[in-house]
């Protein structure tokens, strides 16, 4: 069954809004590259590349269904952050944002009873909960540490170490 017209516009709406996650992660791996954050930065540019990932994952599911893929253009980040917590905070209520954005396309692939891209996207629903507990997870770590500089260093060391 080919995809739809409507959900495939909603999908490569998606496509964009992934592609600006990983626009704005990359953002803030220059802001802490640029405020020597090094470990922050190693995480935030691990992130723009999953975001891209996700990208991908969509764009390649509406091929496999006969669609057409129609890249839209992607909004400027912001460059300035008021520091470690302010870009974590900022990350954890995107990923909140983006969670509301796979759930409007779950509902919307529901409505036209489309499975196949309900299955899809449970890959998704399931990755937001990851995406929103780790984004939580530093948002907390860095309120822990306030401004003690020697604990702020010591979660941006952590943060450098993320493997995946
Ligand atoms: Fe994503
Ligand atoms: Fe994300």
């Amino acid at each position: 069954m080919v995809l739809g017209k409507t959900l495939q516009d909603a999908i490569n709406e998606q496509v964009k809004n992934e592609l600006y996650s990983g626009y704005m992660y990359l953002a803030m791996a220059a802001y802490c590259e640029a405020n020597n954050f090094p470990g922050a930065a190693k995480w935030m540019r691990m992130q723009a590349g999953e975001e891209q990932e996700h990208a991908m994952r969509l764009y390649d599911y509406v091929f496999d269904r006969g669609g057409r893929v129609t890249l839209q253009a992607i909004a400027q980040p912001p460059a300035e952050f008021k520091g470690l917590l302010d870009i974590f905070e900022q990350a954890y209520a995107h990923e909140q944002k983006v969670t509301g954005m796979i759930n409007s396309l779950y509902a919307a692939a529901a409505k036209e009873n489309d499975y196949a891209t309900m299955s899809m996207l449970k890959w998704f629903i399931d990755e937001q909960v990851e995406e929103e507990r780790n984004a939580s997870q530093v948002v907390e770590m860095l309120k822990l540490a306030g401004t003690h500089i020697p604990a702020v260093m010591m979660l941006d060391g952590r943060l450098g170490a993320r493997a995946e």
